[in-house]
């Protein structure tokens, strides 16, 4: 396949063992569970610039539902419908938000997240919010998803995202990936588990590779470019970054 149609697919990485045991995460990515929470707290904090009653918040990439537990929590007037396109972490996220399916304010959808959106009216979503999810896309395909979330926020809505946002300086990127190898053999060689290690090896590879790599300052400015407003990155650890824009006001 050509480079550039390659750029704007869809691929499926989490499936086989890093699908089935992510729970892994907590233990070779310690701060990731501070960035869920912290997505869910952004949002929980946020109040539209417009009168509302519900809000209607799309998630894109839940996963096994860690960052979409804190975006229940965030209060009843959420309505989440929650987009993954990997049969194995969603059979997680349904045992694991079983309490938040059952209210009736979740949905789980099992689909590409740019064809779900694709196929959304304009401005019909308050808060899109992720985590975790878009540096795993092609370049190429994560600037069409950037785009077609702005269409699909309401004006004066909000998108958030916590994520994996490389360093801009390529050295200090270099430093901080090889800090993370050095503790996937840590954690991995400790607990017996050479599969997973290669597993996750092979994954950080994908990350770090030039048509996935999702450096902070470009990513930035590419929403600016596409049209976002107030674009921020509101806190930082490493490469995990907390990171907001809005469409612009009614
Ligand atoms: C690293 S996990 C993060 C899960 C969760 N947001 C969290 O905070 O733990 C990334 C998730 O995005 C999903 N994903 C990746 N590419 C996708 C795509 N093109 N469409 C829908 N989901 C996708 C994966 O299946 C996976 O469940």
């Amino acid at each position: 396949m050509p480079m550039n149609n390659r750029e704007h697919t869809a691929e499926l990485l989490f499936a086989g063992p890093i699908a089935d045991e992510y729970n892994i995460l907590k233990l070779i990515c310690p701060p990731a569970a501070e960035i869920s929470r912290r997505v869910g707290e952004f949002v929980g904090a946020w109040s539209p610039s417009y009168s509302y009653s519900r809000l209607k918040l799309l998630e894109i990439g839940c996963g096994t539902g860690i960052t979409t537990t804190h975006l229940a929590a965030c209060g009843d007037i959420l309505d989440i419908v929650s987009v993954d396109n990997a049969p194995a972490m969603l059979s997680q996220a349904r045992q694991n938000l079983a309490r938040e399916l059952e209210s009736g304010r979740l949905s789980l959808i099992e689909k590409d997240a740019l064809s779900y959106l694709q196929e959304m009216p304009a401005a019909s979503v308050d808060v899109v919010a992720s985590a975790y999810t878009l540096h795993n896309f092609l370049n190429g395909y994560r600037r069409r998803v950037l785009e077609e979330i702005l269409r699909v926020l309401k004006p004066g809505g909000l998108f958030v995202n916590g994520d994996r946002y490389a360093m801009d300086d390529a050295a200090e990127q270099l430093r901080n990936t090889q800090e993370e190898v050095k503790s996937y053999f840590r954690v991995f060689l400790e607990m017996n588990r050479p599969d997973l290690l290669e597993q996750w090896v092979v994954h950080l590879f994908s990350d770090e590779s030039e048509e996935h790599i999702m450096r902070l300052k470009p990513a930035l400015d590419a929403m600016v470019e596409i049209g976002f407003h107030d674009v921020a990155c509101h806190f930082r650890d490493g490469s995990n970054a907390l990171v907001s824009a809005g469409k612009a006001g009614p």
